[in-house]
């Protein structure tokens, strides 16, 4: 291993090449030729609001120590003007298909202005007071508490980061749109850069501390939730998780494969963040007929280990008893 608070990551090419994402070869009038499924036009809702939420997300960064690093500031300028061109791009994709909820204005030629969807973001921002899981007051609070707090963003943007890229190739997986397939394969290349400067910050910052392994590691399991909740409601994301990594081996090799990245990290041992919430999303489906709309026939996650059924599911909220202390 090399120098112990080496960031491995090339942020000055990444900032050299930052660039809108380039869709100049999607086949944008055949989208209208292939169908998608409910679930499919769902996650593109669910995809959209998530990367135009993104702003937020850097304002709240922003409140915290991590606005004193010029490496850090000089990532999230470039990264927050990607992530604007992805929320664009699959709302494109949903107008090319023909969906637009609410329908916005057009200019004389037909063209819709930029930024798109106004009126959603307004009503969304304005009914959810700008939120999301990182709550600015605590948030600013906790950063003042400590200066390994910038390990806990930089560890909750990895996992962000990483879902959401497993996440589009799990809807490639599921759906079958050949040109949302494209479109799909090149935000994608976008997300592993943005998942790669997560990782290599938060990698660092706890190589060199046992405080910021502790902490990141508290946060993790305790207060972690998917990206979207506090955006998405209970059952938008529990619909989200289930149609893209559950009920299928597939989608729960997709699940294993980021709680296995995640354990890579230092002080994140053995965690299995992934798994857990779809084993609780599982768990309220079952209960409520209906939930999350999962057929109430739905196979039970993790069926093919033999292991016991994990018992957290009924203490939500109680003492994580799946993970020492
Ligand atoms: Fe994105
Ligand atoms: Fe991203």
């Amino acid at each position: 291993m090399g120098h112990k608070t080496l960031v491995d990551f090339d942020l000055d090419r990444y900032l050299r090449n930052s660039r809108k994402v380039d869709l100049a070869d999607i086949e944008w009038d055949r989208v209208a030729d292939h169908p998608l499924s409910d679930g499919d036009v769902m996650c593109l809702h669910y995809m959209m609001d998530i990367e135009t939420h993104t702003v937020i997300y850097l304002r709240d960064l922003l409140a915290t120590r991590v606005a004193a690093d010029p490496q850090i500031t000089a990532f999230l300028s470039c990264w927050v003007y990607e992530e604007l061109w992805h929320g664009e791009a699959f709302a494109d994709f949903l107008r090319a298909y023909g969906i637009e909820v609410p329908a916005e204005p057009k200019l004389p030629d037909g063209s819709t202005p930029l930024p798109t969807h106004p009126n959603r973001w307004r009503d969304l921002r304005v009914s959810i007071g700008v939120g999301n899981g990182l709550g600015i007051v605590p948030t600013m609070i906790g950063s003042m508490l400590t200066r390994d707090f910038a390990a806990i963003h930089m560890m909750w943007g990895a996992v962000n980061e990483l879902t959401t890229l497993t996440g589009y190739h799990a809807l490639i997986r599921r759906c079958e749109h050949p040109v949302l397939h494209q479109l799909l394969r090149k935000v994608i290349q976008d997300e592993r850069r943005h998942f790669a400067f997560y990782r290599a910050q938060a990698r660092a910052r706890m190589e060199r501390s046992r405080v910021a392994r502790g902490l990141v590691r508290w946060v993790m399991s305790n207060l972690w939730t998917p990206v979207g909740a506090g955006v998405k409601t209970e059952e938008e994301v529990d619909a989200l998780a289930l149609y893209l990594f559950g009920n299928s081996p597939e989608g729960l090799a997709h699940a294993r494969e980021i709680d296995d990245t995640v354990v890579e990290v230092p002080g994140l041992e053995g965690l299995t963040l992934i798994q857990d919430y779809l084993d609780g999303a599982q768990a309220r489906a079952a209960a409520r007929p209906g939930w999350a709309g999962v057929a109430s026939t739905s196979a039970p996650l993790r069926a093919n280990d033999g292991s016991p059924t994990p018992r957290h599911w009924a203490t939500v909220g109680a003492g994580r008893d799946d993970l020492p202390d």
